[in-house]
């Protein structure tokens, strides 16, 4: 059986990804993870769900050396999912140079371990924010993409482009590179999802943070957006259709049905949902009400984003299934399963 190497395989989207390469049962899976934003309690996680107990090696994708040494231990490699990146927008502003050098970093090695060692499939985690604030809604891959708003941002856009280049001078690799919109909610079982270390910037898990009497009351950034209710609308799209886009990627790049070596999808449900509509989804998937209220907009953020993701459907089978009901649903699970375990 090949090995899949999944990098960041501890974190929130990664360990998703890895129990669906188990359920589907056509590969061993090894992850690589320094735990910078996650723990290895994932690893266990992952064990309870699918019975599979894999390997994480907690190296740090910036050193190459001991990159390339996991490489030579596993010569059965033949793809890597490489989620591995820090991630948050604000600490990116604050320090430029370590997002910089740890996100290009870890990507450079991992593209070299890979023309060195004949991994010959990548797939790339990328995001919606390469579009930037667009008007033509909703959004293809081939809209234009703009200037990052954050050097978190600028990672994904250079990111996309360093694999570009190098895909069109490598005689081992192809590559895919998957545009995320929103990834929110967690495992259906409740038993894996977003652990965010510190505190939540992003919707959801503020919302069920703050539902369990965690954080205070949610504050919606912005009431005043030129939006059918005044607050900003974007792509929310369940962490388990991102994972299992991933599968499928793997098997469209395994099987030789790319029409291109650098080929670029977006990964969204299709349908905007403001802040609002979030908030009353969680209400009604919780059975209780949330306390909020309305402040500024938040700087930085675009109004509204939605994608058209009907390329990733005509190529590789793929279609989001969960509806924003799901997604909050098994993300209060999950918010409740953490308090039971604390
Ligand atoms: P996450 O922080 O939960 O997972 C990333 C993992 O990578 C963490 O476990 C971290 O410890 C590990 N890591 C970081 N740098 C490393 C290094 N140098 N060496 C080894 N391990 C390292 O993040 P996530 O939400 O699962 O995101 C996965 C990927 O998807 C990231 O590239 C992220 O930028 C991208 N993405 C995420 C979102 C989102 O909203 N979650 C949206 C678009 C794109
Ligand atoms: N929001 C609130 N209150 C909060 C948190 C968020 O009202 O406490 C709103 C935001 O204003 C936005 C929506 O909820 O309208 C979603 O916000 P998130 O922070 O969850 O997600 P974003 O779309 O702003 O961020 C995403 C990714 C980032 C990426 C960014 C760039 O999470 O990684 O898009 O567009 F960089």
């Amino acid at each position: 059986m090949s090995t899949i190497l999944v990098t960041g395989g501890c974190g929130y989207i990664g360990s998703h990804t890895i129990i669906e390469l188990l359920n589907q049962g056509l590969h061993d899976v090894i992850s690589i993870d320094n735990l910078v934003n996650s723990s290895e309690k994932t690893i266990d996680r992952i064990e309870a769900i699918t019975g599979k107990r894999i390997v994480n090696y907690s190296i740090d994708l910036c050193d190459l050396a001991a990159t390339q040494a996991i490489f030579e231990h596993h010569p059965d490699l033949t793809g890597v999912i490489h989620f591995a990146a820090l991630k948050a927008v604000g600490e990116s502003v604050a320090e430029p140079l370590k997002y910089y050098h740890n996100n290009f970093e870890s990507l450079i090695n991992i593209l070299k371990c890979c023309e060195a060692f004949a991994v010959k499939d990548v797939i790339f985690s990328s995001s919606c924010t390469v579009y930037g604030s667009i008007d033509q809604l909703p959004v293809t891959e081939n809209s234009p993409v703009s200037r990052a708003e954050s050097p978190y941002g600028n990672t994904k856009l250079v990111g996309e482009e360093i694999l570009r280049d190098f895909i069109r001078i490598s005689k081992n690799v192809q590559a895919i590179a998957l545009r995320y919109f929103n990834p929110v909610g967690a495992h259906p079982t409740g038993l894996n999802g977003e652990l965010p270390a510190n505190k939540p910037n992003n919707l959801v898990p503020f919302i069920t943070q703050s539902a369990a009497g965690l954080l205070p009351p949610l504050t919606v950034f912005g009431g005043d957006y030129d939006t059918r209710d005044g607050s900003c609308i974007r792509d929310y799209i369940h962490v388990c259709d991102i994972a299992e886009a991933h599968v499928m990627a793997m098997d469209y790049l395994g099987n030789g049905k790319n029409t291109d070596a650098y080929e670029v999808f977006n990964l969204g449900s299709g349908e905007g949902v403001t802040v609002f509509e979030a908030v009353q989804a969680f209400e009604k998937a919780a059975g209780m009400k949330l306390k909020y209220m309305v402040g500024d907009r938040r700087p930085g953020d675009v109004m509204a984003i939605y994608s058209d993701s009907s390329k990733a459907e005509k190529y590789l089978g793929w279609k989001a299934k969960a509806s924003i009901h799901d997604m909050m649903a098994s993300a209060w699970k999950w918010q409740q399963h953490l308090m039971q375990e604390a």
